[in-house]
């Protein structure tokens, strides 16, 4: 339980941190597999509705069941989206793997059209498999 605060924490700091460093990144969170769905952990931005998501609906639950990231430059044109904020018009979702498996995403809302590029894919990527064995402790 105190393991689970103290990630939850760092994470959170991570998400701030992301967001601080890039003006377009306007909201950013980790969800987390837990029993077929998807729970967010920790974020920075306004708060959303979704902190429970179930495995099969919008972006976010995407990634984890086609196991690749997920670039959306307009996210009002996607079927598949889930919304969370009026403002949004681009997201990014980047899987979380551990040991073969996906156990959780970095996901990054921006109010910008096609907001992300390869770069942007590239460093949440590189920060997922740094925190990979980290998020695995609080996965399930
Ligand atoms: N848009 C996501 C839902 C999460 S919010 O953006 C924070 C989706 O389509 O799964």
């Amino acid at each position: 339980e105190n393991l689970y605060l103290k990630i939850r924490d760092y994470l959170n700091d991570l998400c701030s941190y992301l967001r601080s460093e890039n003006e377009k990144y306007n909201w950013v969170g980790v969800y987390v597999v837990n029993n077929g769905n998807l729970s967010l952990i920790s974020y920075s931005g306004k708060r959303t509705e979704h902190e429970i998501i179930n495995l099969g609906s919008g972006l976010c639950s995407l990634a984890v069941t086609k196991r690749m990231i997920i670039n959306e430059g307009d996210v009002k044109s996607n079927n598949d989206y889930l919304a969370c904020f009026p403002e949004t018009n681009s997201e990014l979702v980047v899987p979380i793997e551990y040991d073969n498996k996906i156990i959780g995403e970095i996901d990054i809302d921006s109010d910008k059209k096609s907001a992300f590029n390869e770069d942007d894919e590239r460093y949440i990527s590189d920060i997922c498999n740094y925190i990979a064995r980290l998020v695995s402790y609080v996965s399930k």
